[in-house]
């Protein structure tokens, strides 16, 4: 390491832990053997424990964080019920700032940049994403165009790229996706960016997927939320948009966009309460960047043929319902395209992706954009929660980007060839 790196890490450490973002907080994995502490976990879900992942399947792993503050109950628990468990990390404010303070070494490293092609070596932030799609357009005018479609609660700007193989054929089939619902899941907008990529400057090697289709896509859906995940460590693990809601005199910031759709709105899965991390907002579609999705889906849905969602982490491909755990009538068709993404990644890498419906596989929870997606008519209606990294599971290295979205867009590449075959 450089003198200037050394002096910026120690530095950086120096910053964080006066901030005294988590200190003291630990990681535990929690693996329930039945489906009695499958649920009991759930429940802890719903009462201010942060989940940084969590399965309703029997014998897979969940990750919570729990405060200085819950310890001496949260291991009370854990002996009562007999529940399998393996603490990860013993002070999660240390090991955050640790992450952010490398981070910033690699920023200096690599500066800000929006024009041409954007490597897979770093994380961008919101504006360096827009230049690049912006940039994009400006390159390839006959076959991509970007679009303002609306702003967040802060007022940043909030744009779609279009890419489609220039015959301009109008009413063509699309394929509607989007990134970044979630402020922390760092290696979604990182997913997105490998798309667009492959679609816009890889144009030749995948003419057949814009034959048919074009492809509108939304790489940050929740900018705010994306910016101020990296702010600083206390930052780094905030999920929901950034509306300011008071509660009991203090005030919470932003709603979970996606329990924020007005489809069986917060009946299940969802809390009430602004300092939960799974808020529904206190109506359907109180969030501004909720109602840029709902309109896009409502202007696209008659000519929507897949919706794909991208999320992190866990490697799921889920389905509807998330509401309810009914499935839909046509769940062998969403079953289909979801088994051949999850089969492609796992010839191609090996890593295995869980396939099912939401609140069979995962957890119920209603108010999502996958469920409200397909309830307006999009035929398939995919979310795609790709590998975890890093201590929390958000925040993979650098280093792991390359991997993980190149075999994420194996998996979107298959799925695509599905949709295009079967509609
Ligand atoms: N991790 C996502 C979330 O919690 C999963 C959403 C799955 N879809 C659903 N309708 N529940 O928001
Ligand atoms: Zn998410």
């Amino acid at each position: 390491m450089s003198r200037l790196g050394l002096f910026t890490l120690l530095f950086g450490l120096a910053l964080v832990a006066a901030e005294q973002g988590y200190e003291g907080y630990r990681i535990y994995e929690v693996t329930p053997t039945n489906a009695a502490q499958g649920k009991l976990l759930h429940g802890l879900s719903q009462q201010g424990y942060d989940f940084l992942s969590l399965s309703r399947l029997v014998g897979h792993p969940s990750r919570v964080i729990v405060s200085p503050a819950q310890l001496s109950s949260f291991e009370e628990l854990l002996k009562e019920q007999l529940i399998s468990n393996r603490l990860l990390n013993d002070n999660l404010g240390a090991t955050i700032a640790m992450e952010f303070a490398q981070r910033q070494l690699q920023r200096r490293l690599s500066p800000i940049t929006g024009k041409g092609r954007l490597s897979t070596d770093r994380y961008y932030t919101h504006e360096e994403i827009t230049n690049y799609i912006d940039d994009l357009a400006a390159r390839y005018p006959e076959r991509v165009y970007v679009k303002t479609v609306g702003w967040s609660y802060e007022k940043r700007i909030i744009k779609t790229i279009t890419i489609t193989n220039g015959d301009r054929r109008p009413n063509k089939k699309v394929i509607f996706m989007d990134g970044t619902f979630h402020a922390r899941e760092w290696i979604s907008p990182a997913a997105v960016l490998y798309v667009i990529d492959q679609l816009a400057e890889q144009f030749d090697q995948n003419a057949d997927l814009l034959k048919d289709y074009d492809w509108v896509i939304l790489p940050v859906v929740n900018p705010d939320g994306y910016e101020h995940t990296q702010k600083g460590t206390l930052a780094r693990i905030f999920r929901k948009t950034r509306q300011p809601y008071k509660y009991l005199g203090q005030t919470c910031y932003g709603a979970d966009p996606n329990r924020n759709f007005d489809f069986h709105w917060n009946e299940e899965g969802a809390s009430s309460t602004p300092c939960v991390d799974t808020y529904a907002g206190p109506k359907p579609f109180s969030e501004p960047e909720t109602v840029v999705v709902r309109d896009l889906m409502h202007s696209l849905a008659d000519r929507g043929v897949m919706y794909l969602t991208i999320h992190s982490f866990g490697n799921y491909l889920l389905y509807p319902w998330g509401w309810t755990n009914d499935l839909p009538e046509t769940w062998m068709d969403l079953d289909e395209v979801a088994k051949a993404g999850g089969d492609a990644i796992e010839a191609a890498t090996g890593t295995v992706y869980a396939v099912g419906s939401s609140t069979n596989v995962l957890y119920i929870a209603a108010g999502a954009s996958d469920d409200y997606a397909f309830y307006a008519g999009f035929n398939i209606s995919i979310t795609m929660e790709l590998s975890g990294g890093g201590i929390t599971g958000f925040d993979p290295p650098a280093s792991k980007i390359d991997e993980f979205v190149t075999e994420t867009w194996i998996g979107i590449r298959a799925m695509a060839e599905k949709v295009i075959e079967k509609y």
